[in-house]
C-alpha cells in the first residue's frame, strides 16, 4: 500500500483536482510519470487514444459522432510513436497493468501476460467486419489474490453509460468490477490516459486511491465533476457479483 499525498508531494506540481483518495495532473502524462518512484504503484489500469482517427462514427447518434483530440492525432503511426513509449513509461512504475488497447495497434504493445475482451453489445461504431463490438484487454503482471480465487478475465457490458460530455467512456460497472477483481483495499490506482475519469470514479466508489493524468483541460474538467459528485459505495458487494461472459459459454439451442 502506497502513500498518495507523498507520492503527490514528490511530484510538486499543482493538482487539477484534489481529495483524499484522488490527484488529477492537467498534464502530458510523460511529465508526471518521470516524476512517480518506480514500483510505487499497485496497478496501471488505462485506456489509451486506439489509433482509430476519431472512429468510423454512426449518423444520427450523438455519441458515436466522429471526434477528434485537440492535442493529438489519433492515427496508428502516432500511437506507436507517442502514446506506447508512454504506456511502456507506466508499465515500469507499477506491480501490474490492465489495458484496453483497441484492435488496430494491439500487436504494437508490450506482450501482455494474460488477455481478455470487453464485449460492448450497445456499441454504434463500426470495424471493417461489421460493429466494433468486442475489444482486447491486456494483463501485465499477476492477479494479486492467485491461489484464492479464480477470475474471468472478459467482461460484457449491456449498456452504454449516461452520456458525460465526453465521447468514448468506458462503462464505469465494468471499470468497478476490473478495479474489485486486481486490486486490493487501499491500493493506489494509476490511469495516465483518464479521459472523463471513469478509473479514478471506480476507485473512489471502491476505497482505492487513484492518480489520474489528461492532457485535454476539458475532460479533465468532466472528471473533476464526476469525482466531486462521487462517493464510497454501500453497494461494494452487487459489482463483486461477477457475472463474466457465462451465457455464451452454453451451447447455441437447435
Ligand atoms: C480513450 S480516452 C480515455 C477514456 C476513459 N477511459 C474514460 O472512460 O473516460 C484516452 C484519453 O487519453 C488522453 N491522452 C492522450 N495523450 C495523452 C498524454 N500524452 N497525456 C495525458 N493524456 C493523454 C486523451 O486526451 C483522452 O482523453
Amino acid at each position: 500500500m502506497t502513500d498518495l499525498q507523498s507520492i503527490a508531494g514528490g511530484i510538486g506540481k499543482k493538482p487539477y483536482y484534489q481529495d483524499s483518495s484522488t490527484v488529477i495532473y492537467c498534464a502530458d502524462n510523460r511529465e508526471i510519470l518521470s516524476l512517480i518512484p518506480e514500483k510505487s504503484i499497485d496497478l496501471v489500469l488505462t485506456d489509451p487514444p486506439y489509433g482509430v482517427n476519431g472512429g468510423s462514427g454512426t449518423k444520427g447518434l450523438e455519441r458515436s459522432n466522429k471526434h477528434n483530440y485537440n492535442t493529438f492525432n489519433d492515427t496508428p503511426e502516432n500511437i506507436i510513436l507517442e502514446i506506447i513509449p508512454r504506456f511502456r513509461q507506466a508499465l515500469g512504475i507499477c506491480q501490474r497493468a490492465i489495458l484496453t488497447p483497441g484492435s488496430l495497434v494491439c500487436n504494437s504493445y508490450p506482450q501482455p501476460d494474460s488477455i481478455g475482451s470487453l464485449i460492448q453489445w450497445a456499441t454504434a461504431s463500426m470495424q471493417k467486419w461489421g460493429r466494433c463490438d468486442s475489444q482486447p484487454i491486456f494483463y501485465y503482471g499477476r492477479d494479486p489474490r492467485v491461489g484464492i480465487t479464480i477470475s474471468f478475465c472478459s467482461f460484457d457490458s449491456k449498456t452504454f453509460d449516461k452520456i458525460n460530455g465526453f465521447p468514448c467512456p468506458k462503462p464505469l460497472s465494468v471499470w468497478q468490477k476490473l478495479l474489485l477483481k486486481w486490486s486490493l483495499d487501499g491500493d493506489l490506482i494509476l490511469d495516465p490516459f483518464l479521459g472523463s475519469g471513469t478509473t479514478a470514479v471506480a476507485a473512489k466508489k471502491l476505497g482505492r486511491k487513484c492518480i489520474g493524468i489528461e492532457i485535454e483541460e476539458k475532460y479533465c474538467e468532466i472528471a473533476a465533476k464526476r469525482l466531486s459528485q462521487s462517493v464510497m459505495s454501500l453497494e461494494i458487494p452487487q459489482a463483486e457479483k461477477h457475472e463474466g461472459i457465462a451465457p455464451m459459454l452454453m451451447p447455441d439451442k437447435e
